[in-house]
């Protein structure tokens, strides 16, 4: 049996896959959880051929319900939790005229919203672990846009924004607890979602999901006196804050 366990929302694809498989080598048993069902169980039954301990909760996290129904999923599975990276996140790019209130309301229920209210579900599983071990950690997958702001992509931009200080917030609220937070802030990464017509540069010349996954693993080596409440990883070149 695991000694630690993790939820990974958005785990189906890109860098919630791969930091889902980092997890389960470095020894937690995992909750996965994203809308496509089929994706999953091919996740699942992946990790599980290497012997992982692994299980899905199919959510679509937009809905009223869905944080709490992947918390109480998780805690049924493996009673613990130990990490959560909260990953799942969506882009839709609109100038300030074309921005609809659907788009709108989508980024927020799923980058902002959903962050917010797996928190509040998982904190006493959290809190429990941190009593143990003072070494709790969520990953919250922000973006460099959050820290500059990014023209046609500005709903985006805003609800990165919001999910860094959102995240900046719990480290000064939990850390003291041991409950650590990171809003892992990365620039262009070769992943499913990146359209290459939205300029997105050559894949040859992008980060990989193994490079935000290697830094999850290195959130979860450093001692508990050692927090990280934001990281920035881009390209050679790439602008930062
Ligand atoms: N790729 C980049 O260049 C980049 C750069 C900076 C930050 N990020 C951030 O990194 C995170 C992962 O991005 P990615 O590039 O790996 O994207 P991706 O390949 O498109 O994966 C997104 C994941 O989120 C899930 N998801 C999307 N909407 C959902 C919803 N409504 N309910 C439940 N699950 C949902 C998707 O699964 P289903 O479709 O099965 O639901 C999928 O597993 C996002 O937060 C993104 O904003 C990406």
């Amino acid at each position: 049996m695991s000694q630690r366990a993790a939820i990974v929302t958005g785990a189906t694809s890109g860098i919630g896959q791969a930091v889902a498989r980092a997890l389960a080598e470095e020894g937690h048993a995992l909750t996965l959880t994203a809308r496509r069902a089929d994706r999953l169980d091919a996740v699942v039954a992946e990790l599980r051929g290497e012997g992982f301990a692994v299980h899905a909760v199919p959510a679509e996290l937009q809905e009223d319900g869905a944080a709490a129904r992947v918390v109480d999923g998780h805690r049924e599975r493996w009673g613990r939790l130990d990490v959560l990276v909260n990953n799942a996140g969506v882009g839709r790019g609109a100038a300030v005229a074309e921005t609809t209130q659907a788009d709108l309301d989508l980024q927020l229920a799923v980058n902002l919203r959903t962050p917010i209210l797996l928190y509040r579900e998982a904190i006493g599983l959290l809190r429990a672990g941190a009593r143990e071990h003072r070494n709790a950690l969520v990953v919250n997958v922000a973006s460099v846009t959050g820290v500059y702001g990014e023209p046609w992509l500005s709903v985006y931009a805003a609800t990165k924004a919001g999910l860094i200080n959102w995240t900046e917030s719990m480290h000064r609220e939990l850390s003291a607890e041991g409950v650590k937070s990171t809003a892992l802030c990365p620039g262009f990464v070769d992943t499913p979602s990146r359209d290459p017509a939205a300029g997105a540069p050559d894949p040859t010349a992008m980060m990989t999901p193994d490079d935000i996954a290697e830094a999850v693993r290195f959130l979860l080596r450093v001692s508990p006196a050692c927090c990280v409440p934001r990281m920035e990883l881009v390209r050679p070149g790439e602008r930062m804050a």
